[in-house]
């Protein structure tokens, strides 16, 4: 595992100007990539080159990490992720997280598709996460435990930076962006949820429903990063309205989202 961080490092930072080394990393979820268009001299690299990654497989996710500047800052990009639905292993899944980690990355903001459980959000709303019930039923710290990755048993009690979520709270409200804030349940997929299993989600007290995010989280945790997350709803949960819900549904919401989070992201990722 530690060869295999160090080889993907090397790869990238072959790619990358001297002196480079972001400590901003961002995760972009289905139909979120437009983010990138706002990075300034960008460097991207494919999923597919780098060694330990993988292609992405899904529509609307592009596949690349992207380096650039947002006001005089570097941040590393994830334009688009893997999950384990597509049947990789949450190592697989988690791997771009550990790579981050080892190049410099010490805040991560993750941010997702989600479905809302919850009905003061609907498709369109930016919802913050306070925090996460994690329902795949795996997590990505079985097995043996690498220290100079983690702990063993690392703490989740703050698995959301409340720092760095405030400054995120802060610079929507001077921006006037409604933002929310919510408890999201991490699902495997890729079925959509049944009523019955939302109408559960609500009574565990989850406000938003995803097929990522969770265990993205948990590695960034045991990797000691702050780590902000922010759901974009594009769709009610499973019954809450007459809806079927579709991907294309999915990624039409999400792309109107696009303007706003990447406006919210920037100007918070400037504070930092
Ligand atoms: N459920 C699970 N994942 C999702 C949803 C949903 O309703 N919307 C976007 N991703």
């Amino acid at each position: 595992m530690l060869q295999k961080i160090t080889q993907a490092k090397t790869y990238i930072e072959s790619h990358l100007p001297q002196g480079f080394s972001p400590k901003i990393g961002v995760i972009l979820g289905s139909g979120l990539g437009h983010y990138v268009d706002l990075l300034k001299n960008k460097i991207s690299i494919s999923y597919a080159d780098i060694p330990g990654f993988y292609a992405t497989t899904i529509e609307g996710h592009e596949g690349k990490l992207v380096f650039g500047e947002v006001d005089g800052k570097t941040v590393v990009v994830m334009q688009g992720r893997i999950h384990a639905y597509e049947g990789h292993s949450l190592e697989e899944v988690t791997f771009p997280i550990r790579v981050m980690k080892a190049i410099g990355v010490t805040h991560l903001f993750v941010t997702n598709a989600a479905g809302s459980i919850n009905e003061a959000y609907h498709p369109g709303s930016l919802v913050m996460l306070k925090d996460h019930i994690n329902l795949t039923g795996r997590n990505p710290l079985v097995g043996k435990n690498l220290k100079e990755l983690g702990p063993r048993f690392p703490d989740m009690s703050h698995a959301y930076c409340p720092d760095v979520s405030n400054l995120l709270k802060q610079t929507a409200q001077e921006l006037k962006i409604e933002l929310g804030h919510g408890v999201y349940c991490g699902v495997l997929g890729p079925s959509y949820e049944t009523p019955a299993e939302i109408r559960m989600m609500r009574i565990l007290g989850a406000d938003l429903v995803g097929m990522s995010t969770v265990n993205e989280v948990i590695i960034a945790n045991h990797a000691g990063m702050k780590v902000v997350g922010i759901s974009c709803i594009t769709n009610m949960g499973a019954g809450m309205t007459r809806a079927k819900l579709t991907h294309e549904e999915v990624k039409r919401e999400a792309d109107k989202i696009n303007e706003k989070l990447g406006n919210l992201l920037n100007k918070t990722i400037a504070k930092l």
